[in-house]
């Protein structure tokens, strides 16, 4: 985050902080509660956000030298990413050229060639297929035409992007919507993975993605965890085209404030939280950053997991490892024992029906931008903004 952009979103939140105020979205919108039960739209939903958009698969510490792989199969495309011998980032479809057999079921490790289970056909990291037994009895077979499918495969500001489909395009100019710039200058790159958690939730996704849109709610469910640390009902709020930056205040912005400007510093005031759209929350530390992947179960418009991984500056963790494994463990029992338990309780509102719809506060901008982003998408009509 650029130094001119961190002194505005301080002296915004001090000032919300001094007035007593914090972000308005200009009146109240109704959302309908059937877009979390409802089985077809939850197909559409699949089929538009998960099998054909780009997908952020982790960081790049998650592959962390040459010869190093990951897998996942969380969208409906089961992917074999590598980090070549000259560092390079790629992903295939992680299916056998043979006879479709899924290839790597590890979801992590280091190997530079990868062999099929199957009839042992075997391909290097690079993609190529590098020898089938007993060519001779199979038949012909053409080494060139028979690697692995490539998909498109981008990493950049220390994050790994795959498009699902091999003929999908990743422009990330589009996607982030000028957010470029500000991750450019964060520098996560560097950053090195410290642990990773995984959250099975009796919930749809997107309530998943709700529990992070908005601060209404600290003093009132977090009041014994994070508000102990954090000021309640007090944000700032930015967009950036589907995406948006929800600034949450620590109550150490209280001491930093009466410091010169010159040593303020975001992340010791605030703690900056991205949302990338459909599916992703980048929560910013002071030592690194979480990141959150959801995903929808196929066939179950009430199920969903969520996927964590924790970062952090390799020369933090070195002095200070134990203590950022604990305040990131406290913050990730928080969010799944607090958030994800509320958020799961909303399910059970909606799948009763009745009422037919929730409401989102004029202090909640974040829901507002992100429902209607949602509905633009899917060619739904946007919720109508009301008086309130
Ligand atoms: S299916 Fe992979 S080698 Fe036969
Ligand atoms: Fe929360």
């Amino acid at each position: 985050m650029e130094r001119t952009e961190q002194l505005r979103v301080l002296k915004q939140v001090i000032s919300h902080l001094d007035e007593g105020t914090t972000v308005d979205a200009g009146g109240i919108r109704h959302n309908p509660t059937w877009v979390y039960t409802c089985p077809e739209l939850a197909e559409k939903e699949w089929q538009t956000f998960y099998r054909d958009t780009p997908q952020i698969i982790g960081a790049t510490s998650d592959l962390p030298e040459p010869d190093s792989f990951l897998t996942t199969n969380d969208f409906g495309t089961p992917v074999l990413a590598t980090r070549d011998a000259k560092g390079n980032f790629r992903a295939f479809v992680n299916v056998c050229r043979h006879r479709g057999v899924l290839l790597e079921e590890e979801t992590q490790g280091k190997r530079s060639k990868f062999a099929c289970p199957f009839h042992a056909w075997t391909y290097t990291n690079e993609g190529k297929l590098a020898g089938i037994p007993k060519p001779d009895h199979f038949g012909k077979i053409d080494f060139d035409s028979h690697g692995l499918v490539p998909l498109p495969a981008v990493e950049r500001f220390g994050l790994l992007w795959v498009h699902p489909k091999p003929e999908g395009t990743i422009n990330l100019d589009a996607l982030l919507g000028g957010l470029v710039p500000e991750f450019e200058a964060w520098h996560w790159e560097g950053l090195v993975n410290f642990g990773h958690d995984f959250y099975d939730m009796r919930m749809n996704w997107k309530l998943a993605n709700d529990t992070f849109g908005e601060t209404y709610h600290f003093n009132a469910l977090h009041r014994n965890t994070l508000a102990q640390n954090f000021h309640g009902h007090v944000q700032a709020y930015d967009t950036y085209g589907r995406n948006h930056r929800m600034t949450l205040v620590r109550r150490e912005i209280d001491e930093m404030r009466k410091q010169p400007e010159e040593t303020w510093e975001i992340t010791q005031g605030t703690s900056p939280n991205y949302f990338l759209f459909p599916n992703i929350q980048i929560n910013v530390t002071p030592f690194g950053l979480l990141l959150f992947r959801t995903y929808p179960r196929p066939g179950d418009p009430a199920r969903s997991f969520s996927r964590v991984g924790f970062y952090a500056r390799p020369e933090l963790l070195k002095e200070f490892g134990e203590m950022i494994a604990n305040i990131t463990q406290v913050l990730a029992d928080v969010i799944r024992d607090e958030d994800y338990a509320v958020a799961a309780r909303s399910q059970i509102g909606a799948d009763a029906g009745v009422p037919d719809h929730n409401v989102f506060g004029r202090n909640e901008p974040a829901l507002h931008h992100y429902h209607n982003t949602y509905r633009r998408v899917l060619g739904m009509e946007p919720l109508e903004l009301l008086p309130g």
